[in-house]
Protein backbone atom coordinates (compact mmCIF):
# COMPACT_ATOMS: atom_id res chain seq x y z
CA UNK A 1 0.00 0.00 0.00
CA UNK A 2 3.01 2.58 0.51
CA UNK A 3 3.24 2.48 -2.97
CA UNK A 4 0.02 3.83 -3.96
CA UNK A 5 0.93 6.82 -1.25
CA UNK A 6 3.28 8.21 -3.53
CA UNK A 7 2.75 11.96 -3.18
CA UNK A 8 5.38 13.58 -0.91
CA UNK A 9 2.38 15.42 0.91
CA UNK A 10 1.33 11.88 2.79
CA UNK A 11 4.16 11.68 4.50
CA UNK A 12 4.05 15.03 5.45
CA UNK A 13 0.85 14.59 6.50
CA UNK A 14 1.98 11.23 8.34
CA UNK A 15 4.77 13.22 10.55
CA UNK A 16 2.52 16.20 11.64
CA UNK A 17 -0.35 13.93 12.68
CA UNK A 18 2.59 12.01 14.28
CA UNK A 19 3.92 15.20 15.97
CA UNK A 20 0.34 16.28 17.66
CA UNK A 21 -0.56 12.66 18.18
CA UNK A 22 -3.49 12.29 16.22
CA UNK A 23 -4.83 9.48 14.56
CA UNK A 24 -5.19 10.28 10.66
CA UNK A 25 -6.51 8.41 7.58
CA UNK A 26 -6.59 8.79 4.19
CA UNK A 27 -10.30 7.83 3.11
CA UNK A 28 -13.34 7.16 0.97
CA UNK A 29 -13.09 8.02 -3.13
CA UNK A 30 -9.55 8.88 -3.11
CA UNK A 31 -8.40 5.50 -2.07
CA UNK A 32 -11.04 3.35 -4.33
CA UNK A 33 -9.28 5.66 -7.37
CA UNK A 34 -5.84 4.68 -6.37
CA UNK A 35 -7.25 0.75 -6.97
CA UNK A 36 -8.93 1.87 -9.73
CA UNK A 37 -5.95 3.55 -11.49
CA UNK A 38 -8.05 6.62 -11.88
CA UNK A 39 -6.24 9.73 -11.08
CA UNK A 40 -7.85 12.08 -8.35
CA UNK A 41 -7.28 15.89 -6.82
CA UNK A 42 -9.74 15.13 -4.06
CA UNK A 43 -8.34 13.62 -0.83
CA UNK A 44 -10.15 12.96 2.66
CA UNK A 45 -8.13 12.56 5.51
CA UNK A 46 -10.42 11.04 8.48
CA UNK A 47 -8.44 12.02 11.93
CA UNK A 48 -9.57 10.81 15.24
CA UNK A 49 -9.69 14.31 17.24
CA UNK A 50 -7.77 17.95 16.65
CA UNK A 51 -8.80 17.58 12.65
CA UNK A 52 -8.32 21.80 12.18
CA UNK A 53 -5.33 21.76 14.18
CA UNK A 54 -3.49 19.27 12.25
CA UNK A 55 -5.02 20.93 8.67
CA UNK A 56 -3.11 24.27 10.37
CA UNK A 57 0.30 22.37 11.10
CA UNK A 58 0.14 20.81 7.45
CA UNK A 59 -0.69 24.21 5.48
CA UNK A 60 2.35 25.81 7.80
CA UNK A 61 4.94 23.00 6.75
CA UNK A 62 3.66 23.37 3.32
CA UNK A 63 4.22 26.95 3.24
CA UNK A 64 3.32 29.87 1.08
CA UNK A 65 2.29 27.70 -1.87
CA UNK A 66 -0.52 26.47 0.18
CA UNK A 67 -4.03 28.15 0.87
CA UNK A 68 -6.01 27.05 3.96
CA UNK A 69 -9.73 27.44 4.86
CA UNK A 70 -11.30 27.03 7.88
CA UNK A 71 -15.09 25.69 8.69
CA UNK A 72 -15.00 26.25 12.21
CA UNK A 73 -18.71 25.27 12.21
CA UNK A 74 -18.27 21.96 10.65
CA UNK A 75 -15.21 21.21 12.55
CA UNK A 76 -13.43 20.82 9.20
CA UNK A 77 -10.99 22.45 7.16
CA UNK A 78 -9.45 22.17 3.24
CA UNK A 79 -5.47 22.57 2.63
CA UNK A 80 -5.27 23.56 -0.78
CA UNK A 81 -1.90 23.16 -2.78
CA UNK A 82 -1.24 23.35 -6.90
CA UNK A 83 -4.19 21.30 -8.08
CA UNK A 84 -4.47 19.23 -4.53
CA UNK A 85 -7.27 19.83 -2.25
CA UNK A 86 -7.27 18.23 0.83
CA UNK A 87 -9.94 18.13 3.20
CA UNK A 88 -9.62 17.46 7.24
CA UNK A 89 -12.67 16.35 8.74
CA UNK A 90 -12.59 14.79 12.40
CA UNK A 91 -14.47 11.02 12.63
CA UNK A 92 -18.00 10.78 12.27
CA UNK A 93 -21.17 8.99 13.56
CA UNK A 94 -24.31 10.22 12.20
CA UNK A 95 -27.56 9.44 12.71
CA UNK A 96 -30.60 11.07 10.48
CA UNK A 97 -33.92 12.51 10.53
CA UNK A 98 -36.51 10.83 8.17
CA UNK A 99 -36.74 14.21 6.32
CA UNK A 100 -33.69 15.41 5.71
CA UNK A 101 -29.97 14.86 3.95
CA UNK A 102 -28.68 16.37 6.83
CA UNK A 103 -27.39 14.15 9.78
CA UNK A 104 -27.05 15.04 13.23
CA UNK A 105 -23.21 14.90 13.58
CA UNK A 106 -21.38 13.57 16.73
CA UNK A 107 -17.86 12.31 16.79
CA UNK A 108 -17.00 8.78 16.39
CA UNK A 109 -14.09 6.20 15.71
CA UNK A 110 -12.98 5.34 12.57
CA UNK A 111 -15.09 2.35 12.61
CA UNK A 112 -18.07 4.78 13.14
CA UNK A 113 -17.18 7.09 10.14
CA UNK A 114 -16.55 4.06 7.44
CA UNK A 115 -19.65 2.55 8.58
CA UNK A 116 -21.26 5.96 7.60
CA UNK A 117 -20.51 5.95 4.31
CA UNK A 118 -21.95 4.66 1.04
CA UNK A 119 -20.78 1.90 -0.62
CA UNK A 120 -18.16 -0.73 0.62
CA UNK A 121 -15.75 0.36 -2.53
CA UNK A 122 -16.03 4.36 -0.41
CA UNK A 123 -15.30 3.28 2.66
CA UNK A 124 -11.63 2.47 2.57
CA UNK A 125 -9.12 3.93 4.90
CA UNK A 126 -5.34 3.84 4.97
CA UNK A 127 -3.68 4.61 8.11
CA UNK A 128 -0.97 7.39 8.35
CA UNK A 129 0.44 7.42 11.57
CA UNK A 130 4.02 5.61 12.25
CA UNK A 131 2.39 2.32 12.89
CA UNK A 132 0.53 1.89 10.51
CA UNK A 133 1.47 4.20 7.31
CA UNK A 134 0.37 2.54 4.93
CA UNK A 135 -1.54 -0.46 5.90
CA UNK A 136 -5.61 -0.64 4.42
CA UNK A 137 -8.18 -0.89 6.99
CA UNK A 138 -11.25 -2.73 4.87
CA UNK A 139 -13.79 -3.81 7.20
CA UNK A 140 -16.06 -4.19 4.17
CA UNK A 141 -14.24 -6.57 2.25
CA UNK A 142 -14.69 -3.47 -0.23
CA UNK A 143 -11.31 -4.72 -2.46
CA UNK A 144 -13.09 -8.12 -3.00
CA UNK A 145 -16.11 -6.12 -4.43
CA UNK A 146 -14.21 -3.98 -6.36
CA UNK A 147 -12.48 -6.79 -8.31
CA UNK A 148 -15.72 -8.63 -8.60
CA UNK A 149 -17.20 -5.18 -9.56
CA UNK A 150 -20.11 -5.40 -6.84
CA UNK A 151 -21.32 -2.16 -5.82
CA UNK A 152 -22.67 -3.46 -1.76
CA UNK A 153 -23.67 -1.02 1.03
CA UNK A 154 -21.88 -1.35 4.03
CA UNK A 155 -24.44 -1.56 6.56
CA UNK A 156 -28.19 -2.87 5.32
CA UNK A 157 -28.91 -1.45 2.09
CA UNK A 158 -32.18 0.06 3.84
CA UNK A 159 -30.42 1.59 6.01
CA UNK A 160 -28.02 3.24 3.95
CA UNK A 161 -30.53 4.63 1.51
CA UNK A 162 -32.78 5.90 3.32
CA UNK A 163 -30.58 7.69 5.70
CA UNK A 164 -29.33 9.61 2.44
CA UNK A 165 -31.36 8.79 -0.64
CA UNK A 166 -28.95 10.41 -3.26
CA UNK A 167 -26.98 7.24 -3.03
CA UNK A 168 -29.68 5.56 -5.02
CA UNK A 169 -28.25 7.47 -7.91
CA UNK A 170 -24.93 7.56 -6.75
CA UNK A 171 -25.57 3.07 -6.79
CA UNK A 172 -27.05 3.69 -10.30
CA UNK A 173 -24.19 5.89 -11.40
CA UNK A 174 -21.07 4.51 -10.06
CA UNK A 175 -22.69 1.32 -11.96
CA UNK A 176 -22.82 2.93 -15.18
CA UNK A 177 -19.35 4.43 -14.64
CA UNK A 178 -17.40 1.73 -14.15
CA UNK A 179 -19.49 -1.51 -15.69
CA UNK A 180 -20.19 -2.39 -12.05
CA UNK A 181 -23.02 -4.53 -11.14
CA UNK A 182 -25.02 -3.79 -8.00
CA UNK A 183 -25.76 -5.88 -5.37
CA UNK A 184 -29.30 -7.81 -5.70
CA UNK A 185 -30.83 -7.00 -2.19
CA UNK A 186 -29.35 -3.29 -3.34
CA UNK A 187 -31.63 -3.02 -6.03
CA UNK A 188 -34.30 -4.13 -4.26
CA UNK A 189 -34.15 -1.57 -1.30
CA UNK A 190 -33.65 1.24 -4.34
CA UNK A 191 -37.41 -0.15 -5.60
CA UNK A 192 -38.27 0.15 -2.26
CA UNK A 193 -36.82 3.57 -1.08
CA UNK A 194 -37.39 5.19 -4.31
CA UNK A 195 -40.27 7.48 -3.58
CA UNK A 196 -37.77 8.79 -0.61
CA UNK A 197 -35.69 10.94 -3.84
CA UNK A 198 -38.13 13.77 -3.35
CA UNK A 199 -36.18 14.99 -0.32
CA UNK A 200 -32.90 15.23 -2.66
CA UNK A 201 -32.31 18.55 -4.52
CA UNK A 202 -33.04 18.53 -8.20
CA UNK A 203 -29.61 19.53 -8.44
CA UNK A 204 -28.03 16.98 -6.88
CA UNK A 205 -29.77 15.06 -9.07
CA UNK A 206 -29.23 16.20 -11.75
CA UNK A 207 -25.29 16.24 -11.56
CA UNK A 208 -25.81 12.35 -10.86
CA UNK A 209 -27.89 12.00 -14.29
CA UNK A 210 -25.32 14.12 -16.34
CA UNK A 211 -22.47 11.50 -15.01
CA UNK A 212 -24.34 8.83 -15.77
CA UNK A 213 -24.98 10.45 -19.06
CA UNK A 214 -21.78 11.02 -19.09
CA UNK A 215 -20.47 7.12 -18.92
CA UNK A 216 -19.22 5.02 -21.23
CA UNK A 217 -21.96 2.90 -22.10
CA UNK A 218 -25.21 5.26 -20.65
CA UNK A 219 -27.92 2.89 -21.14
CA UNK A 220 -26.77 0.96 -18.49
CA UNK A 221 -27.88 3.38 -15.56
CA UNK A 222 -30.81 4.54 -17.13
CA UNK A 223 -32.12 0.67 -17.81
CA UNK A 224 -31.14 0.77 -13.90
CA UNK A 225 -32.99 4.10 -13.40
CA UNK A 226 -36.51 2.56 -15.07
CA UNK A 227 -36.28 -0.60 -13.57
CA UNK A 228 -36.01 0.52 -9.99
CA UNK A 229 -39.00 3.13 -10.82
CA UNK A 230 -36.10 6.34 -9.71
CA UNK A 231 -36.76 7.55 -13.90
CA UNK A 232 -40.74 7.33 -13.73
CA UNK A 233 -39.75 10.01 -10.49
CA UNK A 234 -37.12 12.28 -11.85
CA UNK A 235 -37.76 12.18 -15.85
CA UNK A 236 -41.23 11.15 -16.73
CA UNK A 237 -41.19 12.46 -19.99
CA UNK A 238 -39.16 10.08 -20.72
CA UNK A 239 -40.76 6.81 -19.14
CA UNK A 240 -43.41 7.76 -21.68
CA UNK A 241 -41.04 6.74 -24.80
CA UNK A 242 -41.63 3.45 -23.45
CA UNK A 243 -44.14 0.98 -24.56
CA UNK A 244 -45.10 -0.45 -27.82
CA UNK A 245 -49.16 -0.21 -29.19
CA UNK A 246 -50.39 -2.47 -31.94
CA UNK A 247 -53.29 -1.85 -34.62
CA UNK A 248 -54.10 -3.64 -37.02
CA UNK A 249 -51.80 -5.90 -36.61
CA UNK A 250 -49.20 -3.18 -36.77
CA UNK A 251 -46.63 -1.85 -34.11
CA UNK A 252 -44.39 0.85 -33.33
CA UNK A 253 -40.85 0.56 -31.98
CA UNK A 254 -40.28 0.77 -28.54
CA UNK A 255 -38.93 4.64 -28.33
CA UNK A 256 -37.25 4.20 -25.13
CA UNK A 257 -35.28 2.06 -26.17
CA UNK A 258 -34.92 3.22 -29.16
CA UNK A 259 -33.53 6.34 -27.28
CA UNK A 260 -31.39 4.36 -25.63
CA UNK A 261 -29.59 2.70 -28.54
CA UNK A 262 -29.08 6.92 -30.11
CA UNK A 263 -27.83 7.50 -26.81
CA UNK A 264 -25.51 4.55 -27.24
CA UNK A 265 -23.93 5.36 -31.07
CA UNK A 266 -23.57 9.11 -29.51
CA UNK A 267 -21.63 8.55 -26.97
CA UNK A 268 -19.63 6.04 -28.66
CA UNK A 269 -18.68 9.53 -30.72
CA UNK A 270 -19.04 11.81 -28.70
CA UNK A 271 -18.46 13.10 -25.22
CA UNK A 272 -20.15 16.27 -24.97
CA UNK A 273 -22.66 16.17 -22.48
CA UNK A 274 -25.18 18.43 -24.36
CA UNK A 275 -24.89 16.64 -27.98
CA UNK A 276 -25.90 13.19 -25.35
CA UNK A 277 -28.81 15.15 -24.31
CA UNK A 278 -29.87 16.22 -27.94
CA UNK A 279 -29.86 12.11 -28.19
CA UNK A 280 -31.99 11.48 -25.38
CA UNK A 281 -34.35 14.39 -26.37
CA UNK A 282 -34.27 14.32 -30.18
CA UNK A 283 -37.86 11.92 -29.91
CA UNK A 284 -39.65 13.22 -27.09
CA UNK A 285 -42.55 14.65 -28.55
CA UNK A 286 -43.32 10.86 -29.94
CA UNK A 287 -45.74 9.92 -27.40
CA UNK A 288 -47.56 13.30 -27.87
CA UNK A 289 -48.21 13.05 -31.57
CA UNK A 290 -48.58 9.57 -32.22
CA UNK A 291 -51.55 8.85 -34.46
CA UNK A 292 -52.42 5.43 -36.08
CA UNK A 293 -53.31 6.46 -39.78
CA UNK A 294 -55.40 3.35 -41.68
CA UNK A 295 -53.46 4.44 -45.02
CA UNK A 296 -49.60 4.76 -43.13
CA UNK A 297 -49.66 2.84 -40.24
CA UNK A 298 -47.86 4.64 -37.26
CA UNK A 299 -47.06 8.06 -37.55
CA UNK A 300 -45.29 11.17 -35.43
CA UNK A 301 -45.58 14.01 -37.77
CA UNK A 302 -44.10 17.09 -36.25
CA UNK A 303 -42.53 15.59 -33.32
CA UNK A 304 -39.32 16.97 -34.40
CA UNK A 305 -41.13 20.43 -33.64
CA UNK A 306 -42.66 19.94 -30.49
CA UNK A 307 -39.81 18.38 -29.53
CA UNK A 308 -37.51 21.46 -29.42
CA UNK A 309 -41.08 23.32 -27.87
CA UNK A 310 -40.71 20.70 -25.12
CA UNK A 311 -37.04 21.09 -23.92
CA UNK A 312 -36.85 24.64 -21.92
CA UNK A 313 -39.81 22.82 -19.86
CA UNK A 314 -37.60 19.83 -19.53
CA UNK A 315 -34.43 21.65 -19.10
CA UNK A 316 -36.14 23.65 -16.11
CA UNK A 317 -37.54 20.71 -14.69
CA UNK A 318 -33.98 18.98 -14.04
CA UNK A 319 -32.64 22.61 -13.39
CA UNK A 320 -29.89 22.03 -16.06
CA UNK A 321 -29.37 25.54 -17.51
CA UNK A 322 -31.47 27.90 -19.68
CA UNK A 323 -28.85 29.29 -21.96
CA UNK A 324 -27.24 28.90 -25.24
CA UNK A 325 -26.80 25.04 -24.30
CA UNK A 326 -30.27 24.67 -24.22
CA UNK A 327 -30.96 26.85 -27.91
CA UNK A 328 -28.45 24.02 -28.74
CA UNK A 329 -30.45 21.20 -27.62
CA UNK A 330 -33.08 22.76 -29.18
CA UNK A 331 -32.00 23.26 -32.53
CA UNK A 332 -30.52 19.72 -33.00
CA UNK A 333 -33.99 18.27 -31.87
CA UNK A 334 -35.66 20.12 -33.84
CA UNK A 335 -33.43 19.71 -37.03
CA UNK A 336 -32.39 15.97 -36.25
CA UNK A 337 -34.43 14.04 -39.01
CA UNK A 338 -33.39 16.58 -41.90
CA UNK A 339 -30.04 14.34 -42.41
CA UNK A 340 -32.24 11.64 -42.77
CA UNK A 341 -34.49 12.70 -45.10
CA UNK A 342 -31.73 14.16 -47.32
CA UNK A 343 -30.17 10.81 -46.84
CA UNK A 344 -33.16 9.12 -47.99
CA UNK A 345 -34.13 11.21 -51.01
CA UNK A 346 -32.66 12.06 -54.68
CA UNK A 347 -29.87 14.68 -52.60
CA UNK A 348 -30.26 18.15 -53.97
CA UNK A 349 -27.86 20.82 -53.05
CA UNK A 350 -30.24 23.21 -52.61
CA UNK A 351 -31.80 20.42 -49.74
CA UNK A 352 -28.09 20.40 -48.35
CA UNK A 353 -27.43 23.76 -48.43
CA UNK A 354 -30.45 24.51 -46.09
CA UNK A 355 -29.74 22.15 -43.69
CA UNK A 356 -26.13 24.03 -43.58
CA UNK A 357 -27.44 27.13 -43.05
CA UNK A 358 -30.21 26.07 -40.50
CA UNK A 359 -27.62 24.38 -38.34
CA UNK A 360 -24.31 26.42 -38.86
CA UNK A 361 -21.55 25.39 -36.69
CA UNK A 362 -23.72 22.46 -35.08
CA UNK A 363 -23.80 20.63 -38.83
CA UNK A 364 -21.01 18.19 -37.88
CA UNK A 365 -22.79 17.38 -34.65
CA UNK A 366 -26.13 16.77 -36.49
CA UNK A 367 -24.66 14.83 -39.32
CA UNK A 368 -23.33 12.69 -35.29
CA UNK A 369 -27.00 12.06 -33.85
CA UNK A 370 -28.38 11.76 -36.82
CA UNK A 371 -26.23 8.51 -37.92
CA UNK A 372 -26.51 7.71 -34.30
CA UNK A 373 -30.09 7.27 -34.64
CA UNK A 374 -29.75 4.63 -37.81
CA UNK A 375 -30.91 2.14 -35.31
CA UNK A 376 -32.57 -0.23 -37.82
CA UNK A 377 -31.24 -4.22 -37.56
CA UNK A 378 -32.07 -4.48 -41.30
CA UNK A 379 -28.45 -4.59 -42.64
CA UNK A 380 -29.54 -3.93 -46.09
CA UNK A 381 -31.05 -0.42 -44.83
CA UNK A 382 -28.25 -0.18 -42.93
CA UNK A 383 -25.53 0.01 -45.75
CA UNK A 384 -27.82 2.42 -47.59
CA UNK A 385 -28.25 4.88 -45.10
CA UNK A 386 -24.48 4.86 -44.56
CA UNK A 387 -23.47 5.25 -47.87
CA UNK A 388 -26.17 7.75 -48.50
CA UNK A 389 -24.98 9.53 -45.04
CA UNK A 390 -21.60 9.70 -46.73
CA UNK A 391 -23.10 11.71 -50.25
CA UNK A 392 -24.24 13.90 -47.68
CA UNK A 393 -21.09 14.66 -45.96
CA UNK A 394 -19.48 15.06 -49.38
CA UNK A 395 -21.94 17.26 -50.65
CA UNK A 396 -22.19 19.28 -47.20
CA UNK A 397 -18.38 19.73 -47.49
CA UNK A 398 -18.18 20.60 -51.46
CA UNK A 399 -21.12 23.30 -50.81
CA UNK A 400 -19.42 24.70 -47.40
CA UNK A 401 -15.95 25.33 -49.29
CA UNK A 402 -18.19 26.94 -52.08
CA UNK A 403 -20.55 29.26 -50.35
CA UNK A 404 -19.42 29.58 -46.99
CA UNK A 405 -22.40 28.70 -45.58
CA UNK A 406 -21.88 27.97 -41.81
CA UNK A 407 -21.83 31.28 -40.80
CA UNK A 408 -24.15 32.92 -43.36
CA UNK A 409 -24.54 36.59 -43.74
CA UNK A 410 -26.39 38.52 -45.92
CA UNK A 411 -24.06 39.54 -48.60
CA UNK A 412 -26.23 42.59 -48.72
CA UNK A 413 -27.16 43.94 -45.46
CA UNK A 414 -30.53 45.43 -44.58
CA UNK A 415 -28.74 48.74 -44.13
CA UNK A 416 -27.06 48.67 -48.04
CA UNK A 417 -30.31 47.33 -49.27
CA UNK A 418 -32.09 50.51 -47.47
CA UNK A 419 -30.16 52.81 -49.11
CA UNK A 420 -29.92 50.76 -52.16
CA UNK A 421 -33.76 51.77 -52.65
CA UNK A 422 -33.89 54.71 -50.51
CA UNK A 423 -36.57 52.98 -48.59
CA UNK A 424 -37.15 53.51 -44.73
CA UNK A 425 -37.18 50.18 -42.33
CA UNK A 426 -40.68 48.78 -43.71
CA UNK A 427 -41.90 45.32 -44.82
CA UNK A 428 -40.20 45.51 -48.39
CA UNK A 429 -36.83 45.59 -46.42
CA UNK A 430 -37.88 42.30 -44.90
CA UNK A 431 -39.00 41.05 -48.58
CA UNK A 432 -35.80 41.66 -50.21
CA UNK A 433 -33.36 40.45 -47.53
CA UNK A 434 -35.75 37.00 -47.52
CA UNK A 435 -35.68 36.65 -51.22
CA UNK A 436 -31.81 36.95 -51.56
CA UNK A 437 -31.33 34.48 -49.09
CA UNK A 438 -33.66 32.05 -50.56
CA UNK A 439 -32.65 32.71 -54.16
CA UNK A 440 -28.77 31.97 -52.86
CA UNK A 441 -30.20 28.49 -50.96
CA UNK A 442 -31.52 28.11 -53.60
CA UNK A 443 -28.76 28.03 -55.75
CA UNK A 444 -29.77 30.48 -58.12
CA UNK A 445 -26.92 33.22 -57.77
CA UNK A 446 -23.95 32.26 -55.25
CA UNK A 447 -23.08 33.96 -52.11
CA UNK A 448 -21.22 37.21 -53.10
CA UNK A 449 -22.04 40.49 -53.07
CA UNK A 450 -22.27 41.62 -56.73
CA UNK A 451 -24.68 38.73 -58.17
CA UNK A 452 -26.77 39.63 -54.92
CA UNK A 453 -26.63 43.25 -55.97
CA UNK A 454 -27.74 42.62 -59.63
CA UNK A 455 -30.27 39.86 -58.06
CA UNK A 456 -32.07 42.56 -55.51
CA UNK A 457 -32.33 44.98 -58.69
CA UNK A 458 -34.21 42.84 -60.78
CA UNK A 459 -36.02 41.27 -57.81
CA UNK A 460 -37.41 45.09 -57.02
CA UNK A 461 -38.92 45.96 -60.18
CA UNK A 462 -41.46 42.70 -59.50
CA UNK A 463 -42.63 44.16 -55.90
N1 LIG B 1 -20.23 9.70 0.55
C1 LIG B 1 -21.30 9.02 1.09
N2 LIG B 1 -22.59 9.33 0.73
C2 LIG B 1 -22.81 10.32 -0.18
C3 LIG B 1 -21.73 11.01 -0.75
C4 LIG B 1 -20.44 10.66 -0.36
O1 LIG B 1 -21.11 8.13 1.92
N3 LIG B 1 -24.06 10.63 -0.53
C5 LIG B 1 -18.85 9.36 1.00
C6 LIG B 1 -18.20 8.24 0.22
O2 LIG B 1 -17.36 7.55 1.12
C7 LIG B 1 -17.37 8.98 -0.82
C8 LIG B 1 -16.91 10.19 -0.06
O3 LIG B 1 -18.00 10.50 0.83
O4 LIG B 1 -16.31 8.21 -1.32
C9 LIG B 1 -16.57 11.39 -0.94
O5 LIG B 1 -17.69 11.73 -1.71
P1 LIG B 1 -17.62 12.55 -3.07
O6 LIG B 1 -16.38 13.36 -3.10
O7 LIG B 1 -18.93 13.19 -3.28
O8 LIG B 1 -17.59 11.42 -4.19
P2 LIG B 1 -16.56 10.33 -4.58
O9 LIG B 1 -16.97 9.02 -3.99
O10 LIG B 1 -15.17 10.75 -4.34
O11 LIG B 1 -16.83 10.18 -6.14
P3 LIG B 1 -16.83 11.28 -7.28
O12 LIG B 1 -15.63 12.12 -7.10
O13 LIG B 1 -16.82 10.45 -8.53
O14 LIG B 1 -18.14 12.01 -7.10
Amino acid sequence: MQAYLKNPVFKLIASCADELGVQAYVIGGFVRDIFLERESKDIDIVTIGKGIELAKLVHQKLGDEAHLSVFKNFGTAQVKINDLEIEFVGARRESYNRNSRKPIVEDGTLEDDQNRRDFTINAFAIGLNKNEFGKLLDPFNGKADLENKIIRTPLAPDITYSDDPLRMMRAIRFSSQLGFSIEEKSLQAISENKQRIDIVSKERITDELNKIILSPVPSVGFKLLFDTGLLHLIFPEMVKLHGVETINGKSHKDNFYHTLEVLDNTARNSNDLWLRWAAILHDIAKPATKRFETEHGWTFHGHEDKGARMVPKIFANLKLPLNEKMKYVQKLVLLHLRPIVLAKTEISDSAVRRVLFEAGEDIDDLMTLCEADITTKNPNKVKRYLQNFEIVREKLKELEEKDKLRNWQPPVSGEEIMEMFNLQPCKKVGDLKNALREAILDGVIPNNKDQGIAFLEEFYKTL
